[in-house]
């Protein structure tokens, strides 16, 4: 048995074949991070105007890729939402398309979900309760999964997500998109303490994250400060934000951990591809006493694999599938 996977949720057109013992036999992402780069963020427009463009052709390379002909396929899947909703209309609209001219089921995905499975693609040996964190350009979140396809919400972001406060400060500095790993790469050399940032506190024993008291901190920082794409001390002003920023998220994930008792851990998403990061997650983890997963940085970004992956999970456990053609969009975290 055969899947074709779509994503198209934010600035990445993405497919990828897998085959029903989740072996991925493609996985084509086509980046859009220079349309929006002038931008230093994505323009939904262009986003969803760019997918419009390249879903054909990374549709075709990816079967290509896989070596599978189009009518080989047994299942289509799709990312629902959350996302741009522009960008995920092109998606599920071509995906539609296919499933109703071959006559196939056509199953809908959540993207943040998707994030998480990727991990499983990797590591069959994850030990349920698994305690998730997902951070990515537009999500910072943290699920408790009892079992497979069972999330519970713990955490959110009450403003920015993780990676949309690095890149709002790569923006500021005119330092280039996405600013993730453009923040990783000047400030690798820079000394993490040299600014101080008091770490965001919940006054409720919430589980709940903010960025926007750090983004507010670094922009009074730069000013102070004077500093500028070229100062001497940038190198130490980003690896301090960086490390702020990680800092925050791992004692966040620390307590939440304390509190359900996960047997594993998993970090995923765009920003989890930073290495301060996956240093810190290892670290914690460690200290926890619980095994830390991870997948490896080409499945943290967003890419069809995990799609796929969701996709093939939900048709093993015949949880609730929905065929074409009922299949909407969201916009916001289901
Ligand atoms: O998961 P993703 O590809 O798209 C969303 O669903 O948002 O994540 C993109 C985010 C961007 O904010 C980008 O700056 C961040 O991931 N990112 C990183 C790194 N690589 C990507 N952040 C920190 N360090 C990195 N190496
Ligand atoms: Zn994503």
């Amino acid at each position: 048995m055969y899947l074709l996977a779509i994503e198209t949720s934010c600035d990445e057109t993405a497919a990828a074949v897998l085959r029903d013992d989740s072996e991925v036999l493609s996985n084509i992402v086509l980046s859009q991070d220079e349309i929006h780069a002038p931008y230093g963020g994505v323009v939904p427009e262009l986003a969803s105007r760019q997918h419009l463009k390249s879903i054909d052709y990374i549709v075709r390379e990816s079967l290509e890729s896989a070596g599978i002909p189009l009518d080989k396929i047994d299942y289509f899947a799709v990312t629902q939402g959350p996302g741009l909703i522009g960008s995920l209309l092109v998606g599920l609209s071509f995906a539609k398309g296919l499933a109703y001219y071959f006559r196939k089921p056509l199953i809908g995905v959540d993207h943040v979900q998707a994030h998480i499975e990727a991990v499983f693609l990797e590591h069959k040996d994850i030990e349920l309760p698994a305690l998730a964190l997902i951070v990515s350009g537009g999500h910072t979140s943290l699920y408790f999964m009892k079992k497979k396809l069972r999330y519970e919400l713990v955490g959110r972001t009450r403003d920015d997500a993780a990676g949309e406060a690095l890149d709002k400060i790569a923006k500021f500095l005119d330092l280039g998109y996405p600013g993730g790993p453009v923040i990783q790469k000047l400030g690798k050399k820079g000394n993490p303490q040299s600014f101080e940032f008091a770490l965001p506190r919940m006054t409720d024993r919430s589980l709940d994250f903010s960025f926007s008291g750090l983004k507010t901190a670094a922009l009074r920082i730069i000013k102070e400060n004077g500093l500028t794409k070229s100062h001497p001390r940038l190198a130490d002003f980003l690896a301090s934000y960086e490390n702020a920023v990680v800092r925050a998220l791992v004692e966040n994930l620390s307590r939440a951990a304390d509190r359900s008792l996960p047997k594993s851990l998993i970090l995923c998403g765009g920003v989890a591809r930073n290495k301060r990061l996956r240093a810190a997650f290892k670290k914690a983890a460690l200290s926890l006493g619980v095994k830390a997963f991870s997948p490896s940085p080409k499945l943290c970004t967003d890419n069809a694999a995990m799609v796929g992956a969701l996709a093939l999970e939900k048709i093993k456990t015949r949880a609730k599938l929905i065929f074409f053609p009922e299949l909407d969009a969201y916009p916001r975290l289901s």
